[in-house]
């Protein structure tokens, strides 16, 4: 029918593509001003919480699909469940784009603040002047338009190179050096003075903040975090060979996708408090305000300052690649038009749909739709419902329409010896359904 399916390189060329995918804004940008909105500790341990009864389970349940099927995510439903399934993966291709309307203007604040670092905008590291260089940019006319338009055209480009040359080989090299530079700027943070505050806050948890909210909040993150919910990790999946050991590598991904969450609220958190500021103030500005006061307190600070931007923005990249990857994919396989033609008709999608976003700082602050801005209603709707409904939706396909067959699927038909199986499966079929459906009523009266 058509050329083989392309494969990821090696093992390691997966996992790094898959927390590629997972690690990114989601981790540094919007996981430590969640943290501090949310009640700090307790959202902490919520979050793990979901990451391990539903995160786990689900980015096998997602990977397994797509490898079964190497398939699109529309395709790959119809593969394993039959008819009516579809429609779920058609929702992960909308989903796409609503996630990606805000994704890139907040890269697009990333490489904007790679040029403060060396214009010397940032040089005033005290938390007044920060706040102002923020609001200065986010409440431009044009700027917000114009980095989001470069960064979507940089995704586009990695896209139409093809998934092994492109991302599988920025990946390998550039996640490391993240590392590196996340464990330097993390030891600074908690050396500020003032710091042990917000460590405090960000690892002592006080339940008495939890609500309803909580919950969906955390369990958005977790779903965002992870990429789930939407077809990027079915997407991955349909590239990876069959006779990989699967769950090995969800564990990888997860783990590496939860450590750098975790380091970047000690790395934020302290750091706010060190400043003065009070956890819930910061709002979706709060990474780009307090981290350049830490560069500042640093021998070479500009360095660190531009390269944490440069590998923020690279992480990012990974990440908006791996959303546009699953809808190009999908209209490479079902409407047979060259990838080239798919990328660039969708990355002009988006585009579009990114401009309300990029002025919802700015011009169009004034218009809210149900109390919120077009880009606090796109980050509502795909973290809050779509991406926890998405996996909701998985988690029954996979544990009753494929059923006990999905143990041997996994497992390699018993090659990889998996005593935890069943309880996957019993995760699937009754918790993950009921917790998350809760979850989301919560969300939904509250
Ligand atoms: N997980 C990515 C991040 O944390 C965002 C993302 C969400 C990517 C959903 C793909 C799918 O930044």
């Amino acid at each position: 029918m058509s050329a083989p399916r392309e494969h990821w390189g090696s093992r390691l060329g997966f996992i790094m593509a898959a927390a590629g995918s997972a690690v990114g804004l989601g981790n540094i940008w919007k996981f430590p001003y969640m943290t501090g909105e949310n009640g700090g500790g307790a959202f902490l341990v919520i979050y793990l919480g979901c990451i391990v009864v539903f995160g786990l389970s689900l980015v096998m349940a997602e990977l397994l699909v797509g490898r079964t099927a190497q398939r699109n995510p529309v395709a790959a439903f119809r593969h394993v469940a039959g008819s009516g399934w579809p429609a779920v993966g058609a929702m992960g291709i909308v989903t796409a784009f609503v996630i990606l309307s805000f994704y890139v203007v907040v890269a697009g604040w990333t490489i904007a603040y790679m040029l403060f670092t060396l214009n010397g905008s940032l040089a005033n590291p005290d938390a007044t002047a920060l706040d102002a260089v923020f609001t200065h940019l986010v409440a431009d006319a044009w700027q917000p338009i114009v980095y989001a338009a470069i960064f979507t055209a940089l995704t586009a480009a990695v896209v139409i190179g093809g998934v092994g040359s492109g991302i599988e080989r920025a990946s390998k090299l550039l996640m490391p050096l993240l590392l590196v530079i996340l464990v330097a700027l993390v030891a600074r943070s908690v050396t500020l003075p003032g710091a042990e505050q917000g460590l405090a806050f960000f690892l002592v948890p006080d339940f008495s903040k939890v609500t309803g909210a909580t919950f969906t909040a955390a369990i958005g993150q977790a779903f965002f975090s992870l990429s789930l919910g939407m077809g990027a990790m079915l997407t991955y999946g349909s590239y990876m060979p069959r006779e990989r050991n699967l769950p090995a590598d969800a564990l990888a991904v997860v783990s590496l996708d939860t450590l750098i969450a975790v380091m970047a609220g000690v790395m934020v958190l302290p750091a706010m408090f060190a400043a003065g500021m009070t956890p819930g103030e910061g709002g979706a500005g709060t990474t780009f305000k307090v981290l350049p006061a830490v560069f500042d307190a640093m021998p070479g600070g500009t360095l660190f300052g531009f390269g944490f931007f440069l590998l923020l923005a690279v992480a990012a990249l990974t990440s908006s690649v791996s959303l546009l990857e699953t809808v190009v994919c999908y209209f490479v396989d079902e409407h047979r038009v060259t990838r080239t033609k798919a990328t660039v008709i969708s990355a002009i999608a988006v585009f579009v749909l990114s401009i309300p976003a990029a002025l919802s700082s700015g011009l169009l602050a004034g218009m809210t739709i149900f109390g919120m801005t077009f880009f606090g209603l796109m980050d509502y709707l795909s973290s809050s419902i779509m991406l926890p409904l998405g996996g909701l939706l998985t988690a029954i396909c996979v544990g009753w329409v494929v059923g006990p067959r999905a143990i041997d699927a996994l497992t390699n038909e018993g090659r990889i010896t998996a005593s935890w199986a069943p309880l996957w499966l019993f995760i699937l079929r009754f918790v993950a359904p009921l917790g998350i459906g809760w979850i989301l009523m919560q969300g939904l009266i509250g």
